[in-house]
């Protein structure tokens, strides 16, 4: 495909998906060192092969960027997100993992409705990966009792409606 036939919204939705791998990239490595920090080597173990997943995740869409002429900026880093326990991490994680499905799902859509099938395909199997990489954290999860329900209020976070607090 052209560089010209790109449209700009798939060109918008690429450049957000690197902003949102980079943000788990930064939020694992953290996390990772964080686990190792309070002496739980298996997670931090863990937590490593993520971040070298998601840095896997954002090389494959700058080299795509690459591939359709266009500079790879990530303009909208979050900051990591913070949590006293393991169950209440992989709780944070869980809401990263959430907005990255929700974006290859919105992406993958446009892309079809616009009959842009490389790109559609592109978002396609990222979104497949992120769907599954959503299942393995939620059956860790599970594991481990999660999630807890109302799981903010014991960080002091104002407490969320009922309705959207179980996440
Ligand atoms: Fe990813
Ligand atoms: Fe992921």
């Amino acid at each position: 495909m052209s560089m010209d036939a790109v449209h700009p919204r798939v060109l918008a939705f690429l450049g957000r998906a690197l902003s949102l791998e980079l943000t788990a990239v930064q939020q694992y490595m953290t996390q990772a060192s964080l686990l190792e920090h309070w002496g739980d080597q298996d997670a931090a173990n863990r937590f490593r092969e993520e971040t070298v997943e998601e840095m896997q995740h954002a090389e494959r869409i700058v080299k795509h960027m690459l591939s359709l002429g266009v500079a790879p900026a990530a303009s909208q880093l979050q900051p990591v997100t913070h949590a006293p326990d393991l169950l209440g991490l992989l709780e944070q994680n869980a809401v990263l993992e959430n907005q990255l499905i929700a974006h290859y799902a919105e992406a993958t859509r446009f892309c079809k409705l616009l009959r842009d099938q490389s790109n559609e395909a592109f978002f396609q199997s990222l979104w497949d990966e992120e769907q599954h990489h959503g299942e393995e954290l939620n059956a860790w999860l599970r594991e481990l009792g999660g999630p807890r329900r109302h799981g903010y209020a014991r960080y002091g976070a104002p407490r969320a409606p009922r309705s959207r607090a179980t996440f």
